[in-house]
């Protein structure tokens, strides 16, 4: 069995959709508004028989890899490696399909993690970091969560274990565990005699390391208190914020998420019940203020890793800086992407990590005292100047204009130009006409804003008798007894798009050869949906009843694109009784008969017009025959 196929056999995805997606049972399946589009209406079905997943509004759907890979932004192969350790299942790591060069700088991430683990638990030469450790609150359980672990304060040691599991020395410089010596020929260790912090990307998996220097050397130390490792093929900073992956879910449900600047705030705040806390590690919204080109789309992917999860969050900041935080470019970036940002005061300018250890309710009660962040730089600003002066007005709309103007909403903006007016004793017009320089100057750019999910369904738009005829469809596999009054009631040639024809010639074809033949007139009880499925799949797909639906897109166990109309039954139908089905599908019949016959009229009117032209009387008098009998049909339908 493939890895693949293993996992799925193990995992249920109704479980496993359930950690990101409130589910709402609707008959056999399951449903919910979709997470990879706005609605408001849920059209995001799971089936649990199937396994599948399958959106009606934006057209996505698929098994429990192409949902996490959705959800969590993974490849594949990224994906596969998530839901292995869910599943029980074990990668071989050097099973060949696996062996992407990736891959390999993953192993050693990971090798590296458990022999840093290992070290920092056990090796006597870490003793001293294990009792600072524990003297800033960590307890085993903490180390082990977090795979802390310890670098020996060697030039080779992790070098050499990592080389001795079959990596080369290329592989080992490119996961960024080593550096090129200056003085010397090779290499030696990044990480010496430091405490280690794995960074995992958001599915768990290790992909660098942010290392402490430990607390003996903390004073001589030249290289800095933290280190980290350089960006390599599977770190890219701006992709990653420390935390997410054991935050993520814990962020969705309380539907914000808390910001810290250090890895210690992070995992003390979790420790204490916390757990919607990430780290920005000193860098993410904060830095790289100075690279004017790259930062802002760093920014971008960082906030919009958040946006994955929530629109809300709070930021837990070193306070000293608070007019820098709201002059920041990560948090304006933030503002515009329409994001609520918040601003978390902790008393006495203590970071996150002190004030829990000192006491949780008080972080608790500053969470709760939250101020939006526009209201918190206000109240920073102002506090320092005197309205009653002309400078100091001056100095005001100077610093809280220019951070008005890049507001992204509109309303907000009118809320906070007046605001400021009040504020300032002077009227809105002035600072309208500041703006109105500012924005002359440089325009807002609105082209990026609200780039959440996308509210048109990217989904080719069937037409109305598509649709219907896949509503029948739909209709028959809910209702297997409903298949006879169809085959009575409707013709293939009356049902809309070429698939789903020909799918209704199959059930046509099965239902005369297969039901009505196999115990004499059993009735069309005998029809299900599963049998008629196995049944199309072990037929000859080279016989041309077969290949149509089935083929294309259709029916086979790798594209579950056919068991959409599994789901769309349930969505559709899951609240029918029988009766009601039924009146359901008559007047589905008779819509489709309408669509037909007015098709059909255009085309005789054409053919008339063509045989009068060419003097054909005699063929323009049957086809004006035809055109009456159809008039009179559609007529009928009317009354
Ligand atoms: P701090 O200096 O506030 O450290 O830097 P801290 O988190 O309180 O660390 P402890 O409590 O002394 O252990 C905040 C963050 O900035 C990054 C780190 O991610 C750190 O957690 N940083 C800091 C660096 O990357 N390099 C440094 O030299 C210092
Ligand atoms: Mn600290």
């Amino acid at each position: 069995m493939q890895p693949s196929d293993e996992i799925k056999s193990k995992l249920d995805i109704v479980e496993l959709i359930r950690e990101y997606v409130q589910l709402k049972q609707a008959g056999a399946n399951w449903r919910a508004c979709c997470p990879f589009h706005r609605e408001k209406s849920p059209s995001f079905m799971v089936s649990a028989e199937k396994q599948i997943w399958h959106c009606f509004g934006c057209g996505k759907g698929g098994d429990v890899f192409s949902f996490i890979q959705e959800i969590e932004g993974l490849s594949f192969i990224e994906a596969l490696r998530l839901l292995a350790p869910k599943a029980g299942v074990t990668l071989k790591a050097m099973d060949p399909k696996l062996a992407s060069k990736r891959n390999r700088l993953l192993d050693i991430l990971d090798l590296s993690r458990r022999y840093y683990h290992k070290v920092l638990l056990e090796s006597p030469a870490a003793a001293s970091a294990r009792q600072y450790l524990a003297s800033r609150g960590l307890s085993v359980e903490a180390l082990e969560e977090w795979q802390i672990g310890y670098s020996p304060d060697s030039w080779d040691a992790t070098f050499k274990l990592i080389r001795s599991k079959g990596f080369t020395e290329n592989e080992i410089f490119l996961a960024g565990m080593i550096i090129k010596g200056q003085n010397r020929p090779g290499f030696y260790d990044r990480f010496r005699g430091r405490i280690m912090f794995p960074i995992n990307d958001i599915s768990g998996a290790t992909v660098a390391f942010t290392a402490r220097v430990s607390p003996e050397k903390e004073k001589t130390e030249k290289l800095g208190k933290y280190i980290n490792s350089p960006q390599t093929q599977i770190y890219d900073k701006s992709k990653i914020l420390f935390g997410l992956d054991k935050a993520k879910l814990e962020i969705k449900k309380a539907d914000y998420a808390i910001i810290v600047e250090g890895q210690m705030d992070a995992i003390t705040a979790h420790t204490r019940g916390f757990k919607n806390v990430i780290a920005s590690s000193g860098t993410a919204l904060t830095a790289d203020q100075d690279i004017e080109n790259k930062a802002p789309k760093d920014l971008k992917d960082q906030i919009n890793l958040i946006k994955r999860y929530t629109n809300n969050i709070m930021l837990a900041f070193d306070m000293d800086n608070a007019g820098e935080m709201a002059a920041n470019r990560g948090i304006q970036e933030a503002m515009g992407l329409k994001m609520n940002i918040k601003v978390i005061e902790v008393p006495q300018g203590k970071d996150p990590d002190e004030c829990i250890r000192q006491d949780p309710r008080i972080f608790a009660a500053a969470i709760k005292a939250a101020k939006p962040m526009m209201q918190y730089y206000f109240d920073k600003t102002l506090s320092g100047l005197d309205m009653g002066k002309v400078e100091d007005q001056r100095r005001a709309v100077a610093v809280l204009l220019p951070i008005i103007v890049k507001l992204g909403d509109r309303i907000e903006q009118d809320y906070w130009l007046k605001y400021l007016s009040e504020k300032i004793g002077r009227d809105e017009y002035i600072l309208r006409e500041e703006v109105a320089k500012i924005m002359k100057k440089k325009p807002l750019q609105t082209s990026n804003l609200n780039k959440q999910l996308p509210p048109t369904p990217p989904q080719r738009t069937q037409s109305r008798s598509e649709k219907l005829s896949e509503h029948l469809l739909a209709l028959i596999i809910k209702f297997p007894v409903l298949l006879e009054y169809s085959i009575k009631n409707i013709e293939t040639k009356q049902i809309f798009g070429s698939q789903k024809q020909a799918l209704y010639k199959n059930l046509i074809f099965y239902y005369n050869n297969v039901i009505l033949s196999e115990d004499g007139e059993n009735e069309a009880n005998g029809f299900n949906y599963n049998d008629f499925r196995n049944w199309l799949l072990s037929q000859d797909s080279s016989h041309p009843e077969n290949t149509d639906y089935f083929t294309q897109g259709g029916i086979s166990n790798q594209s579950p694109d056919s068991d959409r109309l599994v789901l769309l039954s349930e969505k559709e139908f899951y609240d029918l009784d029988q009766p009601a089905a039924k009146a359901e599908m008559i007047k589905i019949i008779i819509a489709l008969k309408k669509y037909y016959l007015a098709d059909r009229k255009k085309e005789l009117m054409h053919m008339i017009a063509e045989a009068e032209k060419n003097g054909d009387g005699r063929g323009a008098q049957e086809l004006m025959e035809e055109l009456k009998l159809l008039n009179d049909e559609l007529a009928a339908f009317d009354r």
